[in-house]
């Protein structure tokens, strides 16, 4: 059996028309996964799994990241800025930003594989970018440029993102939670590249605060081109898993108060960022 595949966009995104039994058999894992560091984002629309369905797909792909929660283990985490439908709530206002999934972390999760439960009907659509394709069409000496820099994160500043005038009280505990140094650009093991970039990124080591901030804007900017960039409008049912590792991802704009809801499953990092 052949999987049947179609391209998004020429740089970022594919279709995977499958049934859930092909998909869940595990036979096309390997298959997968190349596509997903090739691709960036793969979709299955409608493809409507179950929550154990889902965690039984994640688990072809690779090893299967339980999240971190109060209570302990869940094998799916529910994704909504609804406070009645997910108590991280107010924490996910940061994913309305390009980011990437585990910026604190030295080794970021490979990819988060989300699907749709309940939609609203104006916004949120889901956007990726791809960071390989960006950082491969910058000119030479841009690169060359880029290659040596260091770039502070932090969960802290996505605040000033979805709430500039935030209370001390708030900082202070967003602030608790650390900062983390990582490279701008990600030398792969695989011999490629991607950028490293998002509202978690502050400040570039031993840039002034300026100049900082115009190199960040400058390649978030390039690097969310429309070129690089596949949105993706939800269908109920709808499958998508990202390469955490060589896209970043954002929400668009909507009512907290909608319902929206998706049910999301991770990978574990197989890759520190170096
Ligand atoms: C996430 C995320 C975006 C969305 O789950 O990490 O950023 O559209 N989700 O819900
Ligand atoms: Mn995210």
């Amino acid at each position: 059996m052949e999987l049947e595949i179609r391209e998004l966009k020429p740089t970022i995104g594919s279709e995977i028309i499958a049934t859930k039994q092909d998909l869940l058999s595990g036979e096309y894992g390997g298959q997968l996964r190349d596509l997903l560091e090739q691709r960036g984002v793969l979709v299955f629309p409608e493809i409507n799994f179950s929550d154990d369905e889902q965690v039984a797909f994640t688990k072809t792909l690779g090893q299967f990241a339980p999240e971190m929660l109060d209570g302990g283990g869940e094998s799916v985490h529910r994704i909504s800025l609804d406070k009645s439908q997910s108590a991280s709530a107010d924490y996910l206002r940061g994913s309305m930003y390009w980011h990437l999934d585990g910026t604190m972390n030295e080794v970021p999760i490979l990819a988060s594989i989300l699907s749709a439960k309940v939609l609203t009907p104006t916004g949120g659509d889901t956007e990726f970018c791809n960071t390989y394709a960006a950082y491969a069409a910058l000119p030479e000496s841009e690169q060359e440029e880029y290659d040596h820099l260091k770039v502070m994160h932090s969960a802290w500043n996505t605040l000033f993102y979805y709430e500039p005038e935030t209370g001390f009280d708030m900082l202070d505990q967003m602030m608790a939670i650390g900062e983390n140094e990582l490279p701008l650009v990600w030398k792969h093991r695989s011999g490629r590249k991607s950028l490293v970039l998002g509202c978690t990124a502050y400040q570039i080591v031993d840039f002034e605060h300026k100049e900082s901030i115009r190199l960040l804007v400058k390649l978030r900017d390039w690097a969310t081109r429309p070129e690089y960039v596949y949105r993706h409008k939800w269908s109920v049912g709808d499958t998508v898993i990202w390469d955490n590792t060589g896209t970043m991802h954002r929400a668009l704009p909507y009512d907290p108060g909608s319902g929206r809801l998706m049910h999301r499953t991770k990978l574990e990092g197989e890759e520190a960022f170096a």
